[in-house]
């Protein structure tokens, strides 16, 4: 013995797995510890839905009713099964039909082709897992949703940007660049086509009506080598103030062998909850499931009840329209606040969304939005903050674009909204001026 406690033998390093490397330094995080340690800052970079609107009440409504009935009180503080609670699973099947504006039968699913999910992340993260390997193709809009960049990054699959415009992604330039992979010999690596199809996170713009369908049949013509799938993120669906009311790209699949769909209620009522779903072809249940058996043998079964409870009751839809009537104003606000400030600058532009949380605003070319460049230094000094658009392009393959801002208007009130606007309007004259 020589009287060496285990705390004085020095400890080896942790090795870590590969995937640990993988998984990129999120640019997020830096942003919500910007917004939280400097609290004079106006965020119209936090795409958080707005904190006022949460809807208290119908919770509690929703949690009185469920525990007043302690048999299913006791149901939903057991574990559940991996799918999901049916109870739930049958309130999303109706939501669905309500959504594509059809009857749950014309939706033709099998009740297991519903999964329930820790929000709409979780799917991401599970097809990621699923189909790609390292140097594996998802082919993404250019910009995309930042966090599925680094979704993919984590498990080593490459982003291929795809050119979009204000109609979504372009179907000819997706086609032209499938053209491109299968003339490198790189085709078979393609598994993914990844497609924001409603007021995209981060330019609010939806996928045309007719690109839809062309979709589905570009990712079908493809399919030489193996399948290749689309997964649509529809995130913001419900959160539509003007505009077309669209079916999904997932009704246009026929044959339900391409698209995956995923759907969250984080938007519409409560990210807390951590609840979203997603319909899958049938060939996928089994995988998916056998996937997240793994990971968490079923996402939390009280929120699920507790959100079924909230649709039994019809607690869900009066507060979609609320926030519906919300975030129009902020919107509104924010597009006044852009013309009056912008409007008069040249080579600036912005799209005006038909629904969900961002502006995606466009500066002139010669201006690094970045947070190495002089606008995010002067922004900060101003006391506002954005999402830097170079983020939203995916490393690798191009040059990121760097002159535009995604910004924000759930957060913030209409009163801040305008203050916002105005103090980036001062940070970017003062670049422009140098
Ligand atoms: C486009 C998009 N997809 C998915 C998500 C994930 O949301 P959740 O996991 O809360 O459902 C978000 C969140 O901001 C998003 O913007």
């Amino acid at each position: 013995m020589t009287g060496k406690t285990c705390e004085s033998v020095p400890t080896a390093t942790p090795r870590f797995s590969q995937r640990r490397w993988f998984a990129a330094d999120q640019a997020i995080s830096f942003l919500m510890r910007q917004a939280v340690e400097n609290r004079n800052v106006i965020s119209l970079a936090a795409g958080l839905v707005d904190q006022e609107t949460l809807p208290v009440d119908a919770t509690r409504a929703a949690f009185e009713r469920l525990f007043a009935d302690p048999e299913r009180a006791r149901a939903a503080l057991q574990y559940g099964t991996t799918a999901g609670a049916e109870r739930l699973r049958v309130q999303v099947a109706q939501h669905l039909a309500r959504l594509e504006g059809c009857s749950v039968a014309e939706l033709h699913i099998d009740p297991d082709q519903i999964l329930l999910t820790t929000g709409s992340q979780q799917t991401l993260a599970l097809i990621a897992d699923l189909l790609l390997d390292p140097g594996d193709i998802c082919l993404v809009a250019a910009p995309t949703y930042f966090v599925f960049l680094g979704t993919l990054s984590g498990v080593g699959a490459r982003a291929v940007p795809v050119p979009a415009d204000e109609d979504g992604m372009r179907v000819d330039a997706l086609e032209e660049e499938l053209a491109r992979l299968e003339r490198a010999g790189e085709l078979a690596r393609v598994k993914l086509i990844y497609v924001v199809s409603y007021y995209e996170n981060p330019t609010g713009v939806s996928l045309a009506a007719e690109r839809r369908g062309e979709l589905v049949d570009i990712a079908r013509r493809w399919s030489k080598e193996n399948r290749i799938f689309i997964l649509e993120d529809t995130a913001y669906r419900e959160l539509r103030y003007d505009g077309p009311d669209l079916p999904s790209v997932w009704r246009c699949d026929g044959s339900q062998e391409t698209v995956i769909l995923t759907h969250t209620f984080s938007k519409s009522f409560s990210p807390g909850l951590r609840v979203g779903f997603t319909v899958v072809p049938r060939e996928l249940v089994r995988p998916l499931c056998d996937l997240k058996g793994n990971e968490d043998f079923g996402s939390a079964n009280l929120n699920q009840h507790l959100l079924a409870t909230i649709l039994e009751e019809g607690l869900h839809e009066p507060h979609v329209q609320k926030l519906r009537r919300s975030y129009r104003l902020k919107r509104d606000a924010m597009l006044a606040a852009a013309e009056k400030h912008f409007g008069s600058l040249q080579e600036v532009s912005w799209y005006r969304p038909h629904g969900g949380l961002y502006v995606w605003m466009s500066l002139p070319p010669e201006i690094d939005t970045g947070f190495d460049g002089p606008l995010f230094q002067r922004a900060t000094e101003e006391g506002v903050m954005y999402v830097p658009g170079e983020l939203c392009f995916p490393a690798g393959d191009c040059e990121p674009e760097r002159n535009h801002l995604r910004l924000s208007f759930g957060v913030q009130s209409v009163e801040g909204i305008a203050v916002g606007m105005a103090r980036l309007a001062r940070a970017v004259q003062a670049v422009l001026a140098r």
